[in-house]
């Protein structure tokens, strides 16, 4: 049995003062992480505070994005190391935020999550479509090159503890969720991609989000699907209500 993840992803949202009442505020009602993992992306610069605040919670936290270097002159960027000496747990790689603004290239993505590994930080490997790729039906075409490009080079035992979220650009931020159906087939099709490159074991014990407009009004459905082990959710993870509403669906 793979034990559901809910992400919150808060991308470029929330003043300093919004994410320490966020915290506060959700801190003594998130659901034991027996049942759930629950995981707040919040901007690096406020990842050491939220952590320490966190310290005895089941709360846990991610970056949403990180250099695969340990050190350097980039300026602007944020490390593995860097990460991983503030207690980070996750890190969000890939998204399609990144990859169409910032340039992002599977190669890239594929060197950051060896980073992340190599300071013992989960990375949540995003992939997805775009609505013309849907409508060309080359969905998981797109979505498979994504996935087999980022575990390039890694081992069975260290892709069984990744996740990966199947995001259809389409879907994020518009209010347009994919089908619950659609979304478990692309799921599935990614957990057979998993198969064919490493095992039935491994595929079985990765955990593949979705993410897209989640909501608590459609998050019970979604995670009824065989394919499905949670979501990365970002507009309905900013409101401490909403996102206790996804924990609870999935505990
Ligand atoms: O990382 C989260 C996704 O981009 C989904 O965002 O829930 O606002 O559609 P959304």
């Amino acid at each position: 049995m793979r034990k559901p993840i809910i992400a919150g992803n808060w991308k470029m949202y929330k003043t300093w003062d919004e994410a320490i009442q966020f915290v506060e505020e959700v801190a003594d009602k998130i659901p034991s992480n027996d049942k759930v993992d629950a995981v707040i992306c919040a901007t690096a610069l406020y990842l050491p505070t939220l952590v320490q605040m966190q310290a005895e919670s089941d709360l846990a936290f991610g970056a949403q994005n990180m250099h695969y270097e340990n050190e350097g002159a980039f300026t602007g960027e944020v490390s593995p190391t860097q990460l991983e000496s503030v207690g980070v747990d996750y890190v969000v790689l890939g998204h399609s935020e990144r990859r169409e603004y910032y340039n992002e290239t599977d190669e890239a993505i594929n060197k950051k999550v060896a980073a992340a590994l190599a300071h013992n930080i989960v990375p949540i490997i995003c992939c997805g479509e775009t609505l013309e790729e849907r409508e060309a039906g080359t969905t998981e075409q797109k979505v498979a090159g994504q996935i087999k490009a980022a575990l390039a080079g890694f081992d069975a035992e260290q892709v069984a503890h990744m996740v990966i979220a199947y995001e259809p650009i389409w879907a994020i931020g518009t209010g347009k969720t994919a089908t619950a159906d659609d979304a478990n087939q692309v799921c599935g099709a990614i957990r057979a991609v998993i198969a064919e490159l490493y095992s039935a074991e491994t595929a079985e014990a990765v955990r593949i989000q979705y993410g897209g407009s989640v909501k608590p009004e459609n998050i019970e459905e979604l995670l009824t699907k065989e394919h499905i082990d949670g979501a990365l959710v970002g507009g309905a993870s900013l409101e401490p209500a909403s996102y206790l509403k996804l924990l609870e669906a999935a505990a």
